[in-house]
């Protein structure tokens, strides 16, 4: 199969009658740090559990494993939705080792979100530079906060704009003109169809909207393919193209934290899927700690710790991302 028909038979209709392998389908279709996909299901008597695998860590962007523990928390979220068009209700405990959920029968309801499921992604092209309605921005907000301890600021004026468009363009440079960074971005990126089909994990060319070249051709225009001036010129359009962007802040600095901001991240992200709105994340002043205080005091977070940055506004879908088979990632109980 060809990359889009792979990508559409991984998004096709939720089979209500699929129990777990369908519900551990749609919540790997969530949001996670570079595609890593870094998770692992355990499958046991009325639960799931989603645990952490190390393998897929990304220690130079996220050293403390904060993206990792926000991924899980956007697949938990994921599969509370999707649970009660299988007949389920799922509750999710945390647990030193990740996240439990819990699965009773209960009758099934379609809210219609693994729908929304299907259709979300990061949507990294510019947008239209059209505002977003009064009315669009409260549901956006309400549905990214005020649960878990988690809290959304949305940036919308000029002042809070500047601030961040700073933020971000002070972090990528850093982080371009970092090797280990660039080695490590490299490392998942997905060059050609060939090598994202193989894998189906990883930052595919055609998603971020770059051209499709081996491998070893892409190794040696890196210097230019990810240039900082190219970069901060990109980054500027697509800011400027944005209605908005939306801040995340958890209640902790710690995986129970990290999992309700990721949890957070995909309740908004459902809502402006529902709503036809695209978002993208722009994590980079939350992924370098140096500017990371400076973001928060800027824009007057106290000693809230900013964790997901995320723009948003309208504009058209976008090729979508792979994942790996589900029996990759499915561990039979002992
Ligand atoms: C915690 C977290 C951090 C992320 N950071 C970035 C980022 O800095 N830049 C970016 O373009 N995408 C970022 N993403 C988006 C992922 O790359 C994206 O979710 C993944 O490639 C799968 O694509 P999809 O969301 O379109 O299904 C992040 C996602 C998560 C959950």
């Amino acid at each position: 199969m060809r990359y889009g028909e792979v990508a559409a038979a991984q998004r096709r209709p939720l089979d209500s009658d699929g129990g777990v392998g369908e519900l551990i389908r749609l919540a790997t279709l969530a949001a996670n740090s570079h595609n890593t996909q870094p998770w692992r299901v355990t499958a046991g008597d009325g639960q799931l559990v989603l645990r952490p695998d190390p393998t897929r860590r990304c220690p130079v962007v996220d050293a403390d494993d904060h993206h990792l523990w926000a991924s899980l928390g956007c697949a938990v979220e994921n599969a509370v939705q999707a649970a009660p068009e299988l007949g389920l209700h799922a509750t999710a405990a945390v647990t030193d080792a990740g996240v439990t959920l819990h699965l009773e029968r209960a009758p099934a309801a379609d809210q219609g979100a693994s729908a929304l499921i299907r259709r979300r992604q990061c949507t990294r092209t510019p947008y239209d530079g059209t505002a977003l309605a009064a009315e669009e921005l409260a549901a956006l907000a309400a549905a990214g906060g005020d649960d878990g301890g988690v809290e959304l600021r949305l940036l919308i004026d000029a002042r809070d704009r500047a601030i961040a468009l700073d933020a971000i363009l002070e972090a990528d440079r850093r982080q371009l003109t970092d090797a280990a960074f660039r080695r490590e971005l490299f490392h998942w990126m997905r060059c050609t169809d060939g090598e994202a089909l193989a894998r189906r994990d990883g930052l595919a060319a055609r998603v971020m909207g770059a051209p499709r070249l081996p491998r070893p051709l892409v190794r040696a225009l890196l210097p230019v393919v990810l240039s900082a001036a190219g970069e901060a010129a990109k980054r500027r359009r697509e800011m400027a193209s944005s209605a908005g962007l939306a801040v995340f802040t958890g209640p902790a600095a710690t995986p129970a934290g990290w999992i309700a901001v990721g949890r957070a991240y995909q309740r908004f992200a459902l809502e402006a899927t529902r709503r036809d709105l695209r978002h993208a994340f722009v994590n980079q002043p939350v992924e370098v700690a140096q500017i990371r205080p400076a973001f928060a005091a800027a824009l007057g977070l106290g000693d809230r710790r900013p964790d997901l940055v995320v723009r948003f506004g309208r504009g058209p879908l976008a090729p979508y991302s792979l994942r790996r088979p589900v029996a990759e990632i499915l561990t039979p109980a002992a």
